[in-house]
């Protein structure tokens, strides 16, 4: 697939006013199409140049907006399959491609990279709570799959990182490596992580959109250990002048990390991106077919560089470790090695 021109197409998005889909309609919008953002408009504002359809999912008169309106090409990035099927019900006739963004959280398993998916919930669930995430969009999938028929496109993105992101798993890591000094690394220096870059996956969903692909896919780039992911961020800090040479690394073992309240992937007290084995080694999707299909993941530096320059400057962090924590461990950390060194004579 190629960025070749194409003719302006209508695209709805179903969201943007948030991170994803907004990035997403605002890259529409420069590449000129005629673009619809249809929200309640409560997370934020739909970017410039695009047209606002105020809607709200969750009520039964809340679509009135979107009635009799035609689009080339809708994208809908909702979770629960009750605010899936109305707007399917409303619009699947009247549209020519029609992409829903998943999640990896579909799959059954992460133990293993294995196929099968979660048990869906019920096609008129409406329940938000983030234990039925994953079971909430298998069920939006089948809803989609089966009202969109062949022009369905379901992608299925990991972790998207960039700029925006609400829950920066990713950026405790450029802004804590900026600071210098030691820092904690955790369990194994070979331990993959993978990732889709915001701006990356914004653009292969609009190329989707514009060359009319369909079928199911995972939305990931190719995993990277932890190692050379924490390499390659200084590398690219020292490339933009924020930091001055390699990082000290002290890389300690998962239980040590588990002993010490140190917690994975997100949230307080947490290592970004990190998960533990063996619960997590099939954790990595594999980004070939995505890769074949278009999906031009970016160099891990380009990816730093834009996380930098859009939120260094005034991190809201959600994850991660307070410098006090991180001291605290590492001080265990080296009492017990120390404890543990053979005497020289
Ligand atoms: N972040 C990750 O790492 C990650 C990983 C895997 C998959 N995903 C998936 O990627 C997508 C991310 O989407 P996103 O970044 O655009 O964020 P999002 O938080 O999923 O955005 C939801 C959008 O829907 C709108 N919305 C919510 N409730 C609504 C309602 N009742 N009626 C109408 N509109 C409503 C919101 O706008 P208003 O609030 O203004 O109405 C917002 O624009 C999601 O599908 C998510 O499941 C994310």
């Amino acid at each position: 697939m190629t960025n070749a021109p194409t003719a302006p197409k209508r695209v709805l998005v179903l969201g943007g006013t948030v991170y994803l889909s907004r990035t997403l309609a605002r890259l529409a919008v420069e590449r000129g199409h005629r673009v619809t953002v249809a929200a309640r408009g409560t997370s934020g504002e739909p970017p410039e140049g695009a047209e606002f359809a105020r809607i709200d999912r969750a009520s039964p008169e809340g679509l009135e907006a979107l009635r009799g309106r035609d689009f080339d090409a809708v994208v809908d990035v909702a979770r629960v399959p009750a605010q899936v099927g109305p707007v399917l019900d409303l619009l699947a006739d009247r549209v020519g491609h029609w992409s829903f963004v998943s999640t990896i959280s579909v799959y059954a398993r992460n133990d293993v990279v294995a196929p099968d998916l979660l048990e869906p919930t019920a096609p008129d669930s409406s329940e938000p709570a983030v234990e039925f995430y994953g079971a909430s969009k298998v069920a939006c999938e089948n809803l989609v799959r089966e009202k969109a028929g062949a022009k369905a496109l379901v992608t299925r993105p990991g972790l998207i990182v960039g700029a925006g992101d609400p829950l920066d798993r990713l950026g405790y890591w450029p802004l804590r490596l900026a600071e210098g000094g030691e820092v904690l690394a955790p369990g194994d220096p070979a331990r993959p992580v993978q990732w889709i870059d915001v701006a990356d996956y914004a653009a292969w969903l609009l190329d989707a959109a514009e060359s009319g692909l369909t079928g199911t896919f995972d939305a990931i780039a190719e995993p990277v250990g932890m190692g050379a992911f924490l390499d390659g961020i200084a590398e690219a800090l020292q490339g933009i002048g924020v930091l001055d040479g390699p990082p000290r690394l002290t890389w300690t073992p998962q239980e040590f990390l588990t002993e010490h309240g140190v917690n994975p992937w997100a949230g307080p007290d947490s290592l970004g991106m990190w998960l533990p084995t063996p619960d997590y080694d099939g954790h990595c999707r594999p980004a070939a077919r995505a890769v074949a299909a278009g999906l031009r993941p970016s160099p891990l530096g380009e990816t730093i560089e834009r996380w930098w320059r859009a939120n260094a400057e005034a991190p809201q962090l959600k994850a991660g470790l307070s410098r006090e924590k991180e001291g605290a461990v590492l001080g265990a950390w080296h009492d017990r090695t120390r404890a543990f060194a053979v005497p020289e004579d």
